[in-house]
């Protein structure tokens, strides 16, 4: 006989079922792990169908609730990782299931040294569709990266992992973004600090420079926020004159990135040190790099 596993274990193996509402889900096998969950490809008893299931452990029951309701705000998009159920608990997240993460694709070898511009732009457009609408629903995803961002065969992306978002505008607590991916503002002790989608914004500029270049714009010497924000301004140029930085350094080190003039626009306008002057979601796709090429639009965006 099968056994049932309770949310509060922790070690799942292939063939082990999870029951989720009136459902039964069997492992198949693992998909990924973060810092506070497991998620594993299942299959439901009823259908040969496949899904993903985030099982996260019980000490972050308030991330998982989080996630939870922060899936339900979100609802349906074409962009965002699509729900299907919860546990009550809401540790087990019964997620639509993706083959590939975009860290995945980043580590093949062809796209190791920067990726071919078409696919740039398939995949940092959609993310910032994704961007546009969580700004819309006033959602802050608050740890944009390339292990968040799932694709789809056609490297459409899917924004997934909600448990460290927080409404926008709500008053600062911690710090939730990733060293290499965090805004200035997010690791500054100095800035009274309020979450805002702009956060994200530096988080995605990030990663488009590393689909561009092979590398990330950001990396301390140390895992520290304060070696983070000295490497963000040393690599900005940040000075007295210059309080919004600029690429020059960068555009030195990495001269790929000035292969793509709309390209390095984008960038220009995200990698902006005051929130308040860094371009939106909504700004940069009105950019010539998404707006020359557009692709086909989809039902239900
Ligand atoms: N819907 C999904 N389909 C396929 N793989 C997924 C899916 N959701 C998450 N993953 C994989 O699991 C990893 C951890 O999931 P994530 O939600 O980021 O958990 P954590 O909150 O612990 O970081 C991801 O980096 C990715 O590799
Ligand atoms: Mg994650």
């Amino acid at each position: 006989m099968k056994k049932i596993i309770a949310a509060s274990k922790l070690s799942f193996s292939p063939g082990m079922t999870i029951p989720v509402g009136n459902a039964v889900y069997t492992i198949v096998k693992e998909l990924g792990a973060g810092t506070f969950a497991t998620v594993y490809l299942c299959t439901p008893h009823t259908t040969d169908s496949k899904v993903a299931i985030k099982v996260i452990s019980k000490k972050h029951s308030r991330e998982a609730l989080n996630e939870h309701g922060c899936l339900q705000i979100l609802g349906e998009h074409p962009n965002i990782v699509p729900f299907i159920a919860a546990s009550k608990d809401s540790l087990f997240l019964v997620l639509g299931h993706f083959e590939l993460t975009l860290s995945a694709k980043l580590k093949q070898p062809p796209f190791e040294d920067g990726m071919p511009t078409e696919m740039i732009h398939v995949i940092s457009r959609s993310i910032l569709k994704g961007l546009e609408y969580l700004s819309r629903k006033k959602v802050v995803h608050a740890d944009i990266k390339p292990m968040n961002i799932l694709l789809d065969p056609s490297n459409s992306s899917r924004i997934c992992d909600f448990g460290s978002s927080v409404r926008e505008g709500s008053v600062w607590d911690w710090n939730r973004t990733s060293h290499w991916f965090a805004a200035p503002e997010t690791i500054n002790p100095r800035i009274p600090r309020k979450y805002t989608s702009k956060l994200d914004i530096f988080s995605f500029a990030s990663i488009l420079f590393k689909t561009k270049t092979g590398h990330y714009p950001f990396v301390p010497k140390v895992d520290t926020d304060a070696s983070q924000l000295e490497t963000i301004q040393s690599k900005l140029s940040i000075d007295e004159a210059n309080p919004n930085g600029n690429l020059t350094k960068l555009e030195q080190k990495y001269p790929k990135i000035t292969e793509n003039p709309n390209i390095l626009r984008v960038l220009s306008l995200a990698l902006v040190i005051n929130p308040l002057d860094r371009a939106s979601a909504e700004d940069l796709l009105a950019q010539a790099f998404y707006c020359a090429q557009p692709d086909p639009p989809k039902a239900n965006e």
